[in-house]
């Protein structure tokens, strides 16, 4: 077999199906999976690139309760659950898919590789993933203008961290 010296050589973890492995830089950000910084040869605890931040709007555009696909470009939903709001990786914390959102049913987000479910919080409903999406930096400005920054990364046992939810007034 012919190869690229210039190019990687990738290799797929146990059970990987070698999907997504050309992700953009916001989603390799959000992945964070040991198969991808792998596949990548990147050193763990290199420190990632900085990506723009994103105006998502005003808090009077996310009204109701619900799941936003408005920014999966941008590699994340917008989440509004119970009194506040949410960016979640559109990455599956399980292997690094991109997740979307089930056509069947608006509540509820779908890994189409491995069948993972996540709710309007981003909490696992079915495995095999075994936690919730990864959160984004989020605030709001006095103007209220929401914006979310991927550079910030809360896996959920940090979801307690104000800085990855607003609280909608
Ligand atoms: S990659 Fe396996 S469930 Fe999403």
């Amino acid at each position: 077999m012919k190869t690229d010296a210039n190019q990687p050589a990738v290799q797929h973890c146990p059970g990987c199906t070698g999907h997504q492995h050309l992700l953009s830089r916001r989603r390799f950000l959000a992945a964070g999976s040991g198969c991808i910084l792998g596949a990548l040869g990147v050193a763990a605890g290199a420190e990632a690139a900085k990506v723009p931040t994103v105006d998502i709007g005003t808090l009077k555009d996310f009204a109701e309760d619900g799941i936003s696909e408005k920014f999966t470009k941008d590699d994340f939903f917008v989440l509004r659950h119970q009194g506040k709001l949410f960016a979640a990786s559109t990455t599956c914390p399980h292997m690094g898919n991109t997740l979307r959102l089930d056509s069947q049913d608006a509540t509820r987000i779908l890994c189409g590789n491995h069948g993972s479910t996540f709710d309007g919080e981003g909490m696992v409903q079915v495995g095999p993933a075994s936690s919730g999406l990864v959160r984004l930096g989020i605030s709001v400005s006095a103007a209220g203008k929401v914006t979310v920054d991927p550079n910030k990364q809360f896996p959920q046992e940090k979801w307690e961290d104000k800085a990855c939810f607003v609280e909608i007034p």
